[in-house]
């Protein structure tokens, strides 16, 4: 059954007045699951979001040194290009802009670049950076918050004139996740890309926005107490109040394996 209500039911209805033996619910669980975007975004009217990250079997996503190209092989990263052109839009905190400088595209032939949205709250991202160097080309939103936008008018004003679309989220010290959902599901934005890092990774489990999970392990150890993790924050105290994925599958990509799930709230 199609669970946008403006049409769930009239066409099964439809097609039982002109006599058509209609039956509902087979292999629901994996129809749900092929249009799992559609399904999520028309109930909730925010964007369904992808969590994904890659790190090496002692849990790095990056050397000590900041280094972290690559962490997985071309298999896995041809893989993850593929998710930027099917999500409409990829996330990244201003963390990872500053220590990568990435360009967040989609570089596979034919492929849509996702929609950028950085989580910047102090509006920090430097003008030098390729995400701002190309937002002319790329559609770029970076995200403040409420404080930030009445005190660096200048510049979130210099950004736009760029071709940046500034959205503020939030009163407090960092973005508010929930309320930027809310704020880019009402711009169309149904799916997004969450491409860490541990800081915003962190967050977003916290705030419960996260619907699915790759990780994408590789068969290497880098070590260094100082390398960065997938989550970070303070984490949680429990083992028993860990996020627990459900549904898990585990694939083997070229030399790395993948590890998808859902979170369960
Ligand atoms: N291997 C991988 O899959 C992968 C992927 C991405 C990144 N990385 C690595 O991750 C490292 C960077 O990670 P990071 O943790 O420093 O940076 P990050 O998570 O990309 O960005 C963190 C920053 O985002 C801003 N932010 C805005 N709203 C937030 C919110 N609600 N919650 C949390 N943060 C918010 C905060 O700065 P403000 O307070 O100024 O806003 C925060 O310091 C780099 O070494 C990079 O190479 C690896």
């Amino acid at each position: 059954m199609d669970s946008n209500p403006l049409v769930a039911g009239k066409g099964v209805q439809i097609l039982r007045e002109h006599g058509i033996e209609v039956e509902t619910g087979i292999l629901e669980a994996e129809c749900l699951k092929l249009n799992e975007v559609f399904y999520h975004y028309i109930k909730e009217k925010t964007p369904f979001v992808v969590m994904k990250y890659a790190m090496t079997l002692d849990g790095k996503i990056a050397c000590a040194t900041g280094d972290s190209k690559w962490v997985t092989g071309e298999a896995a990263r041809k893989q993850v290009h593929e998710m930027r052109n099917r999500y409409k839009g990829i996330m990244a905190g201003i963390g990872t802009v500053l220590a990568d400088d990435p360009l967040l595209n989609c570089r596979i032939p034919g492929g849509v670049d996702p929609i950028r949205i950085i989580c910047d709250s102090k509006l920090r991202i430097p003008v030098d950076s390729q995400i701002v160097k190309t937002a002319q080309e790329i559609q770029t939103i970076v995200v403040c918050t409420q404080d930030t936008l009445e005190h660096e008018g200048k510049k979130a004003q210099m950004l736009n004139d760029i071709g940046i679309q500034i959205i503020a989220a939030g009163a407090g010290e960092s973005v508010d996740l929930k309320e930027l959902m809310v704020l880019l599901g009402a711009q169309g934005i149904d799916s997004i890309l969450l491409e860490g890092g541990g800081t915003l990774n962190a967050s977003a489990l916290k705030a419960g926005i996260v619907n699915k999970v790759y990780a994408y392990i590789a068969g290497k150890l880098v070590g260094g107490q100082d390398a960065r993790s997938p989550v970070e924050g303070n984490g949680i105290e429990k083992m028993r109040d860990a996020v627990q994925l459900s549904e898990i599958t585990i694939d083997k990509v070229g030399e790395d394996i993948c590890i998808c799930g859902y979170p369960i709230s």
